[in-house]
């Protein structure tokens, strides 16, 4: 029995993590940053380095007894450059934005200029939005998807840095739908003399496998979270060169962080091995073809698809031309009411607000670690045509409902003894 521990001293806790670990097994995570990590991930981010004190880099602490620590940050570390081909990796950011918080740190200063895209039109709070740190301590303008034809013009792009001058352009987005062209953002930063941040949260995973262009090489510095489509333990990595280690190093710690979550660095080390193995490359090929498959089918229903497609593990529905008169909230929770859960999204060129959009967002990564192939995507898809066409018929949510129940123990999270079953 999981969590048998908890119970005996906190029943009230382990209802919960037993709640939680039970609505995984029996819904479909169709959140596009969301995955299902190994078992083996998660025993070693729940292992005793939790306890422990690491401040420092490997070989190089400000305390005793990190002889392990050191072993798996170095592991952690090489198996990275091995994943993504990076001269020098940090594997101590605590989360994706703490990543992107050590690149600004180590190389603008406050008032320094930030050109990133637009959180409406898919990019990320940690790009310069004003709630965020960035947008309080950097000078931030924002380019934005082109509303015609759901991509990014790099032309524009160029121009726009031509004219604001800024330290910085970021790239590598949430919720856009295409492969990003890290070159051409590459010669806008060129042509103002910026720094290139690519941040591949979403994408870890399809870059490591190649089957997305990789920012390492081009970009100054690449960013991204560890447990998206990468499948490792919960944290952020930070990528670049030899000549920006020291102070990109220097910014992590003791710059914006005290110690690192060396728990979560072994689960990272774990994810990146089984990454390194040649099923992983089948795995993320898979999570391409199942939202091409999704997204061709929800299209074939009259759903409008913004950019009208996928290149990625995502597709963002622009429900304004099918269904004008239901917003984003309404899908998101009719959705959820028959065991799919995905987010409710902002859309290039958005009329409604950013708490009751026009959008949905959908990926395939957590199905596809349960094993779904395209022709399982097609009856989800065919299910989200159904519940989103009539969100408030009772008999057609009851019979989503099963359909889904039915696709969860078709697709087992868990095998008989309640381990996590196999992922290839
Ligand atoms: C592009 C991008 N950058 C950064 C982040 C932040 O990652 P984290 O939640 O690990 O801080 C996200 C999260 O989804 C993201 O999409």
């Amino acid at each position: 029995m999981k969590y048998e521990q908890v119970r005996s001293t906190d029943p009230a806790v382990a209802d919960a993590l037993v709640g939680e670990r039970e609505r995984q097994e029996n819904t479909l995570a169709m959140i596009a940053s969301e995955n299902h990590v190994s078992e083996a991930v998660l025993e070693a981010q729940s292992s005793e380095l939790t306890n422990k004190y690491a401040e420092g880099y490997p070989y190089e602490r400000y305390y005793a007894g990190c002889e392990y620590a050191d072993e798996i940050e170095s592991l952690a570390i090489e198996r990275a450059k091995e994943l993504w081909g990076a001269e020098h990796v940090n594997v101590q950011p605590h989360s994706g934005t703490q990543a992107n918080m050590g690149v600004y740190l180590a190389m603008l200063e406050p008032g320094d200029k930030i050109l990133s895209l637009e959180l409406e039109h898919g990019g990320h709070l940690s790009h310069g939005h004003p709630a965020n740190f960035t947008g309080k301590t950097y000078k931030v303008e924002q380019y934005e998807i082109d509303p015609e034809t759901g991509y990014i013009d790099y032309d524009d792009l160029r121009e726009q840095a031509e004219a604001f001058d800024p330290d910085i352009i970021v790239s590598g987005y949430s919720a856009y739908p295409r492969e990003v062209d890290f070159e051409r953002v590459q010669e806008a930063a060129d042509a103002t003399d910026a720094y290139h941040l690519a941040d591949i949260a979403h994408i870890t995973g399809l870059v490591a496998a190649g089957v997305h262009e990789s920012p390492v090489g081009i970009a100054d510095f690449v960013t991204g979270s560890t447990h998206k489509t990468i499948r490792a333990g919960r944290g952020g990595i930070i990528m670049c060169d030899e000549a920006y280690a020291d102070a990109i190093d220097a910014a992590v710690f003791p710059g914006a962080q005290g110690g690192p979550l060396m728990h979560n660095i072994a689960g990272k080390a774990v994810g990146f091995g089984e990454a390194l193995s040649p099923d992983f490359k089948k795995y993320a090929q898979q999570i391409l073809d199942n939202a091409v498959a999704l997204g061709d089918r929800l299209q074939e229903h009259g759903f409008s698809l913004v950019s009208g497609g996928t290149d990625t593990h995502l597709v963002l529905i622009d429900l304004r031309d099918s269904h004008p008169d239901t917003s984003g909230t309404v899908a998101e929770e009719a959705l959820e009411e028959v065991g799919i859960v995905l987010n409710k999204n902002t859309v290039p060129g958005e009329t409604r607000s950013p708490f009751n959009p026009s959008g949905i967002r959908a990926g395939t990564p957590a199905l596809t670690t349960r094993g779904f192939d395209e022709a399982a995507c097609e009856q989800v898809a065919d299910i989200i045509y159904r519940v989103v066409d009539n969100p408030d018929d009772e008999d057609i949510k009851a019979e989503a409902a099963s359909e889904v129940d039915e696709l969860c123990t078709e697709y087992p999270l868990y095998d008989r003894e309640g381990s996590l079953v196999d992922f290839e």
